[in-house]
């Protein structure tokens, strides 16, 4: 069975102090990940060391950074290298989230030179793609998504492309309580996998877990992970929230 993952997005919120409390509270319920499932914690950079410590050996539960730069060490003031994060065993990074294209202007040029840099130091891409809420409303996200995925991640082989995770958040759905429906979801899940077949053919397409994002909560998080091609969540404002991202934990299929 693919990977079901439930990924926390803390974005930039909280003190060390509530980030600690946050997640003392999560992995005191003692949660159990079956060998399939995973449970990510996207923490801000400075929160990445102690997270890590905290969680220690615990099975199925990882931290993640929440972006990394593209370019490979140098003189690039307040940016963090690839090279930081695996000096200090992060296993996941979250790359290409839509807050990072819109108010950083990355481009799908930058995002591939990250993906190729992770995937060298052996950090696993939890690779974002979604479509603005015009580009929805002109029923043209297939083929937006499509370009997103071809332009960033397309010159990797089959064997590379197995070991990223991504995400699909429709943009008019994160932060603003507007869930897609169970069905939205599953269909551009299915429609990216029909992408990935197409350009890499059958295993590997099915190999690769899917996360949705956007609004995703409690109450709505086992409609939305039943779907057959949803592998589970990347998740902002609920994972800020300990009872609601355990409730999603504990949705995963
Ligand atoms: P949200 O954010 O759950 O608050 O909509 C999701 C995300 O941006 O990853």
């Amino acid at each position: 069975m693919r990977k079901q993952i439930a990924a926390a997005n803390w974005k930039m919120n909280g003190s060390l102090a509530q980030g600690e409390t946050l997640l003392n509270a999560i992995l005191q319920e003692d949660i159990v990940m079956k060998p399939h499932q995973q449970t990510i914690f996207a923490v801000p950079f400075p929160f990445l060391i102690p997270a890590n410590n905290r969680i220690g050996e615990r099975t199925g539960y990882a931290v993640a950074a929440q972006n990394c730069h593209h370019k490979k060490s140098g003189a690039f003031t307040g940016e963090v290298s690839v090279e930081m994060l695996q000096s200090i065993h992060i296993p996941y990074c979250i790359i290409g989230h839509s807050e990072r294209r819109e108010y950083f202007a990355e481009t799908h040029a930058q995002l591939a030179e990250k993906v190729n840099l992770l995937l060298e130091a052996g950090i696993t891409p939890i690779f974002c793609c979604g479509e603005p809420l015009p580009v929805r409303e002109a029923n043209a996200q297939n083929a937006y998504v499509a370009q997103q995925l071809s332009e960033s991640l397309f010159h990797l082989d089959a064997a590379a492309i197995t070991r990223l995770v991504i995400a699909y958040e429709p943009i008019w759905a994160i932060g603003t309580g507007k869930t897609a429906t169970a069905a939205q979801a599953q269909e551009m899940h299915a429609h990216i996998r029909s992408v990935l077949k197409s350009q890499y053919g059958a295993t590997p397409a099915a190999a690769l877990s899917i996360l949705y994002g956007g609004s995703v909560k409690a109450a709505n998080a086992s409609e939305i992970f039943s779907q057959p091609d949803v592998d589970g969540g990347l998740v902002g404002g609920a994972s800020l929230v300990a009872t609601e991202f355990c409730t999603i934990m504990s949705s995963l299929k």
